[in-house]
Order: structure tokens, then sequence, then C-alpha cells
């Protein structure tokens, strides 16, 4: 008997189970902008540029960042029901589209398995204001060290100075985002959008709290590179990671961001 045969065939509700919770991931305006194909005990992740937002990601950063939390909740979720994911990030090169292989093996659940699951299942972005209370540096080391494990790079900013650095950036981005039409229009487009993409209106605070973060997101993709494309540019680079990348490390560093 081959290996072939032998493999464990994982079962098609296995498979839907994953990919569903895969999609319970976070993406740029609820675009959901990935698409999935499953062969054999493969999964396979891709980007779908048509889900591009053309006025506010111009190189398909956030789209990509987007299919990579899908990658990570599609990897949580294996470990969880008992399969170990093998994972190949761009097999086809930078031009394509197939930003990812899941491999799937048997394996005994994680240990936290109900608590992984259940944390799936309930993520949703909260967009309620901050309040003044100081989060604790631990806590803030501990968020990056999660994303270090995943292989990104993430740094808490401490520093007052560099905070005032950020807001003044932030500020910046604001005023850009305000005198460009087409970015309202847009974000306008996405709000209740549909039954299952799209950000309902009711989840919306009157004075977004999160528009600091859009408008720190905008900082980064307004370099001359990033505003100089009309389309999505597949992914080129799987050297480096960051938790926020900089305008030149696209590709699988935003896939892991
Ligand atoms: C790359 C990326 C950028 C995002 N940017 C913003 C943002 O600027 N402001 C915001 O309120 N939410 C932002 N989100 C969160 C999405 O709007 C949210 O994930 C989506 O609406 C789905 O809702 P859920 O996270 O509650 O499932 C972002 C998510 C991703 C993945």
């Amino acid at each position: 008997m081959t290996a072939q045969l032998t493999a464990t065939a994982v079962p098609p509700k296995s498979m839907r189970d994953i990919v569903d919770l895969a999609c319970r991931a976070p993406s740029v305006h609820n675009t959901q902008p990935w698409a999935w194909r499953v062969e054999g005990n493969t999964i396979e992740l891709y980007a779908d540029p048509r889900r591009r937002l053309p006025a506010a990601d111009t190189r398909g950063r956030n789209l990509t960042i987007s299919c990579g939390g899908a990658l990570h909740h599609a990897q949580v979720a294996a470990r969880a029901l008992g399969w170990e994911p093998t994972v190949t990030r761009l097999p086809k090169g930078s031009g394509s589209t197939l930003l990812a292989l899941i491999e799937l093996t048997p394996a005994p659940p994680s240990p936290d398995a109900a608590v992984q699951l259940q944390a799936l299942r309930e993520r949703c972005t909260d967009r309620r204001q901050f309040t003044s209370w100081p989060v604790p540096g631990a806590r803030l080391w501990g968020l990056a060290a999660t994303a270090t494990k995943w292989g990104a790079h993430a740094l808490p900013v401490l520093d007052p100075a560099t905070r005032v650095r950020a807001e003044i950036l932030v500020g910046r981005a604001l005023d850009r985002q305000a005198a460009d039409p087409r970015l309202a229009e847009e974000q306008q487009r996405w709000v209740d959008h549909g039954e299952r993409d799209g950000v309902p209106a009711a989840v919306i605070p009157e004075t977004s709290p999160s528009a600091a973060t859009n408008a720190l997101a905008t900082v980064l993709a307004c370099s001359p590179s990033a505003t100089s494309g009309g389309s999505w540019t597949p992914p080129t680079d799987c050297s480096s990671c960051a938790e926020v990348p900089t305008t030149s490390t696209p590709g699988c560093a935003w896939a892991r961001a």
C-alpha cells in the first residue's frame, strides 16, 4: 500500500468547519477578500483582487493582511479540530493570487482547543472609545510576543516622544483622508453592504474612535509608490515580517501582520 493510500483523508465536514472558522477573521471593511479551494488534504487560500478597495488600498496591502488573518484563523481552527496544518506561502511565487497551501495531517487537538474555538467564534472588532486607563506595559509586550510567535513583528509604542510623532502622522493622515472624497465614498459603500460582508452601520460609533487607526493605516499606504498603482499587486517578498510593515515590505510580511 502506498503512503498516499494510507494517509487519513480529512472529512469534508472538517474542511468546511476550518474554512468557516477562517472566514471569521477580520478583514478591511469586512470585504473578506479571500477565496478557498480544497484539493485532497490541502486547503488553498487565494486572494480575491476583485474585493480590493481601489481608493484606500491601491497596492492590496490591506487585502493581503486580511488574507493573512484568515490564514492564521485556519491554522488555529485546524489545530483545535485535530489536524496539524503545514503552511506553504506563495507556492506559485509572487505573481499568483494563490497565497498559501494548508496541508492537514491528523494530530491530537490542541490542549486549549475549546478556548481557541470559542475565541474564533466570538471574536469581533470593538470600535468603542478607549478609556483613559493605561494598558499595562506587560500586556502590550505580551501581545507583541504573540505576534512574534506567528512570524510578525510588533513593537509597543511606549516612549512619549514616539507617541507624539505617531499622533502627528495620524493627524496629517486624517487631513489627507478628509480631502479625498473617493475614500469617503468607498468607505460608505461598504457600510450595510450585504448580508455576509461590509460593516453594519449599527457597529459604527457616532464619532468613530477608529478614525485614528484608519488614519495611521493611510499614512503607511500613502508613500509615492503606494499611490502610483491602480491595481492589486501580487505579493513579492517573503523575507521580512512586520506587524505594521513599512510601505517597502509587501507580500508575506503583509500576510503575517
Ligand atoms: C487590514 C485591516 C484593516 C482594518 N482597518 C480598520 C479601521 O481602520 N477601522 C476599523 O474600525 N476597523 C478596521 N478593521 C476591522 C474591520 O472593519 C473588521 O474586521 C470587519 O468589519 C469585520 O468585523 P469583525 O472584525 O467584527 O468580524 C480592519 C481590519 C483589517 C484586517
